[in-house]
């Protein structure tokens, strides 16, 4: 008999092989959808079982060194979002969230006053309000020096307003 008989017309093997192919394809499919529930599964019992932890950033930061910041200027730090205050008097970190609902405050030199965008609020440089809904002056946080010379701010640690850090 030819060949071409024992294979069939399109190459597929004759009576019923094609159904087992087709079963193997089938059983294919099958353990690929458990394998993916399998997964789903494993993902879903990591995520149970793993801690459920909120990654902040470090609440202490270094600021670099004091020699950055020239005397009578506002430094606004973006990442902490903490303005740098250099007086004659000494330094000062003053948080930029406002404390009526949270804003982040922006520094107008042209005014000399830190802004909320939100809902009015202006502060002094230093923190203290000149008006609007906040409630309270801007906090200050704790600044010390690092053993290498640099300002370090601990923004969990506040301060009161007119405590000024001495290099
Ligand atoms: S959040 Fe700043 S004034 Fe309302």
């Amino acid at each position: 008999m030819a060949d071409f008989q024992k294979h069939g017309q399109n190459g597929e093997p004759p009576n019923g092989q094609g159904e087992v192919n087709r079963r193997d394809f089938l059983a294919e499919i099958a353990f690929a959808a458990l394998g993916i529930a399998a997964g789903g599964s494993a993902v879903v019992t990591y995520r149970y079982l793993s801690p459920n932890v909120l990654f902040e950033p470090p609440t202490k930061f270094r600021a670099g060194s004091p020699d950055l910041y020239p005397v009578n200027t506002v430094t606004y730090l973006p990442e902490q979002q903490v303005y740098i205050v250099r007086t004659t008097d000494g330094f000062y970190a003053v948080s930029a969230v406002c404390t009526h609902l949270g804003c982040i405050t922006q520094w107008k030199p042209e005014a000399d006053q830190i802004a909320c965008p939100c809902h009015g609020s202006k502060f002094r440089p230093n923190g203290s309000k000149i008006e609007g809904p906040a409630p309270r002056p801007l906090p200050h946080f704790l600044i010390t020096l690092t053993l290498d010379g640099e300002l370090q701010v601990d923004k969990l640690e506040t301060v009161k307003i007119n405590q000024a850090f001495k290099v």
